[in-house]
């Protein structure tokens, strides 16, 4: 009985210290012998992803893993499960573990100055993957994060616009075609309030769009960037008596646009053509979505970050030049496209 009671406590320490850490595990190249790949050791990265919440998060976990693997470097790798404090401690303890370089996603953007000045304290190099962050007001991202590795985000909802537009002009929906006399109803489903992604694709929709004055916003709500809230929020809309008023669905990411095209379907209405649905992203859901004719539009948000983060990695360990900022280069699909990108497509 007292054996067993030694092995409970043990196990429940060694599970808060497990949770303490953010949920730490070695990943990638492990803790195994050999140098990295342009380096005379191996190197170890602290690496805090935000969570799981969409097909993009996992291809981008799965592309930081697999590089990892690649350029033999062993990855410390924490899920933050979406929590902001759970990715402060992870980072905590990758000062502590004194690593040679930390990466991580910033689930929001605000709240990090303090966490950045003990980084930059400790003499360790940042960087910054998919999504940037706000410092307080006269300090510079560039003066605490040494390279940040992701999409234009205000630029994809641009192309959102843009594509829309045009789309609402030469064909329209069932009810409607843009002929600058009509008004054009959109809803919007935005990402994980106060996340880069969010903001940047909210101020680029909003900024682009206010060039179209006919364009009216009717709805406009959180789906925090999952599918279950995008179908939630879509099903209280389509009970809503504007429904039958929205011409264009914006969702922030592919994942909630899938979800709000099963509650449209479940009110009764087609996707894709009583409502235009437009999305960002470009996963393999969103391709099959088009192929059924339910999603009309993607625009591409790559998440295969992983070789440009341990090729960043490497040179700022060697002290060579870089880029602050390379922005990755994104196509954009609909039915014209969608089938013969599908095969090459690699999430
Ligand atoms: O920050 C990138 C966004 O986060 C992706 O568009 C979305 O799918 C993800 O969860």
């Amino acid at each position: 009985m007292k054996k067993l009671l030694v092995v409970l406590m043990v196990l429940i320490a060694a599970s808060f210290a497990f949770a303490a850490g953010g949920g730490q595990q070695a990943a990638g190249g492990g803790s195994s012998g050999g140098v990295t790949r342009g380096m005379d050791r191996k190197i170890v990265m602290g690496y805090s992803q935000i969570g799981a919440e969409s097909e993009w998060r996992t291809a981008c976990t799965n592309s930081v893993k697999a590089a990892a693997e690649e350029w033999n470097i062993e990855l410390i790798f924490s899920d933050a499960q979406q929590k902001q404090e759970n990715q402060m401690q992870a980072i905590r303890s990758f000062i502590r573990q004194k690593v040679d370089i930390i990466g991580f996603t910033p689930v929001v953007e605000t709240g990090w100055d303090a966490i950045l000045q003990e980084i930059k304290d400790a003499g360790i190099p940042v960087i910054c993957v998919d999504r940037q962050v706000t410092l307080a007001a006269g300090k510079r991202q560039e003066d605490y994060i040494t390279a940040f590795i992701g999409s234009n985000m205000q630029a994809e909802a641009k192309k959102a616009v843009q594509w829309v537009v045009n789309y609402m002009k030469t064909t329209g929906n069932t009810k409607k075609k843009d002929d600058g006399s009509v008004d054009i109803n959109i809803a919007i489903l935005e990402g994980t309030t106060g996340s880069g992604a969010q903001v940047g694709r909210t101020e680029g929709w909003n900024e682009e769009i206010a060039k179209y004055p006919n364009y009216k916003t009717i709805f406009r709500q959180t789906g925090n960037f999952t599918r279950a809230e995008g179908q939630q929020v879509m099903e209280a809309w389509m009970k809503s008596p504007q429904a039958n008023d929205i011409d264009i669905l914006f969702a922030q990411n592919d994942d909630m646009a899938i979800g709000a095209i099963d509650a449209i379907n479940a009110a009764g209405k087609k996707p894709g053509s009583d409502i235009i649905i437009v999305s960002i992203d470009a996963v393999k859901g969103a391709f099959d979505a088009m192929l059924r004719k339910e999603l009309n539009a993607t625009i591409e948000c790559n998440p295969l970050l992983g070789p440009q983060v341990m090729d960043t990695a490497v040179k700022i360990l060697k002290k060579q030049s870089i880029t602050w900022w390379v922005e990755s280069e994104e196509g954009q699909f609909d039915w014209t496209n969608a089938e013969t990108a599908y095969p090459t497509r690699q999430y």
